[in-house]
């Protein structure tokens, strides 16, 4: 099956969104489709309050302008209160274990948890020690809501996700990890890029590899030309990451990865150029390029509200 001949169930199985790899394919074809249909109903200026009278809480331990504000007005179009929590203002910032956070947010009747920090396990022990919801807004490990932003601007480029090629530029982080799980799933090939020293844990390049669907490939190289031949989806993301120090030699080792448009020439006529935001320009990606009409970053950018929205939905409705 192919996700344009998938019909929408409006449930997925999974509690939480910790990570893509708890997904299943058809768990993010739903997630694509309901992400769809909200867009269309909020272009058309059509009410969808189906989370009335919920609260959300998000809880952030980084910055984030994306990611604060497509939560916090997705949730208030689905009829919801989101309340942002800073980990410099609350009690979890100064020590408090996430063990007992959990548990008073759900005495106040708060419906689910938004948090965006460094460890994955942070997210894994609220998930264990509460009943509610938890959405992971990045960690070091993965991002998530961000790579189903990204599929759903793929395919409205291309009208569909299986065959195309990804060829991501960047080091073995979050972005990485959560594009190598959300392509293969889709029965996209997906590509890595970096320098040896800075590929990705090859635990998550196995788990990708063996939920790929339809032939799809997953390859790790240092190899630029070989990894943006065929490629219809060029990615970046920053050299230095949220919570890592500026390392002349990392950056040194990082710049023959430059998206530039001499590289998007080597990509595939119609390919378009993705990155999560924030970029730095004249580093890992050129004025030029993001400027250029192959560039698809700010309606990749608004997807993350409406694919958020869907996946708010479909794990905080009844
Ligand atoms: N892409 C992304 O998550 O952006 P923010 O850091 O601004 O949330
Ligand atoms: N890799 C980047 C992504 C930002 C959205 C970071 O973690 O800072």
């Amino acid at each position: 099956m192919t996700f344009n001949e998938y019909k929408a169930t409006g449930k997925i199985n999974n509690k939480h969104m910790l990570t893509l790899m708890d997904y299943s394919t058809e768990e993010i074809w739903e997630i694509l489709k309901c992400a769809i249909e909200l867009k269309k109903k909020q272009y058309a200026r059509e009410p969808h309050p189906y989370l009335k009278d919920k609260t959300l809480a998000m809880i952030f331990a980084k910055s984030s302008t994306r990611t604060r504000i497509s939560f916090e007005q997705g949730f208030k179009q689905l009829g919801g209160s989101p309340l942002f929590l800073s980990t410099n203002d609350i009690q979890l910032g100064r020590g408090e274990p996430i063990r007992d956070t959990v548990r008073v947010l759900e005495r106040m009747n708060i419906d689910g948890i938004m948090i965006r920090t460094y460890k994955q396990s942070d997210l894994e022990e609220l998930a264990k020690w509460g009943h509610i919801p938890i959405i992971n807004g990045l960690t070091d490990e993965y991002h998530p809501c961000q790579v189903l932003a990204d599929l759903l601007t793929v395919y409205e480029k291309f009208g569909k996700l299986e065959g195309l090629k990804l060829t991501f530029f960047g080091e073995g982080f979050n972005m990485a990890n959560s594009l190598m799980l959300g392509c293969a799933k889709v029965g996209m090939d997906v590509c890595i890029c970096a320098p040896e020293d800075l590929q990705p844990d090859p635990a998550v390049v196995e788990a990708a590899k063996k939920s790929a669907v339809g032939g799809a490939k997953v390859t790790v190289t240092s190899d630029v030309d070989e990894a943006v031949k065929g490629a219809d989806v060029v990615y970046t993301d920053v050299f230095f990451s949220m919570g890592q120090a500026k390392d002349p030699a990392k950056e040194a080792a990082m710049m023959p990865m430059q998206v530039n448009s001499v590289m998007m020439k080597k990509a595939n006529p119609d390919a378009i150029f993705l990155h999560c935001l924030p970029a730095h320009r004249g580093e890992e990606v050129t004025d030029e390029v993001m400027e250029g009409k192959q560039s698809w970053i700010f309606q990749e950018a608004e997807n993350r509200l409406h694919a958020q929205k869907a996946v708010m939905y479909l794990l905080m409705k009844e």
